[in-house]
């Protein structure tokens, strides 16, 4: 039984860090056979993302683009893997509300923008057993 008062829509996207984003990219393309739908570099977070769909989810594949990005210190100490798993919320501020009153530990004390015109807010992985967790609110229309 739930005692979570946000709607949990999804799983958005499966983020994965990595060192050579193009080689991750054909791997997820070519052998994989997921579709690239979106690249974007996200200066305020030091990162280049590709998205990959599968079905109503997606892979994320994430590289650093500068030395002192919290994903190259994540590739430095853990080296490639899973990075965070994004969950689709309704409501971005409500889920983050809902999380910090059972307890969880915010990174983000209000949600921010993400990629792709996205909402979201991080919560650490020391109160989701050991996964960086992302909440995220799509914004687009219809
Ligand atoms: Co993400």
């Amino acid at each position: 039984m739930s005692s979570a008062t946000f709607d949990l829509t999804e799983i958005d996207h499966v983020a994965i860090a990595v060192r050579d984003l193009d080689a991750a990219v054909a791997f997820y393309r070519d052998v994989i056979g997921a579709t690239v739908v979106h690249r974007e570099a996200v200066e305020i977070d030091g990162v280049e993302e590709v998205l990959l769909e599968v079905a109503d989810s997606y892979v994320q594949l994430l590289t650093p683009t500068r030395a002192d990005s919290p994903v190259a210190r994540y590739l430095e100490r853990r080296g490639e893997g899973l990075h965070h798993v994004g969950f689709r919320v309704s409501d971005c501020a409500a889920a983050l509300e809902s999380m910090r009153s059972a307890g969880a530990a915010a990174i983000d004390a209000v949600p921010r923008p993400g990629s792709r015109g996205t909402t979201v807010a991080f919560v650490h992985p020391k109160s989701a057993f050991g996964v960086l967790i992302e909440l995220v609110q799509e914004n687009r229309a219809g």
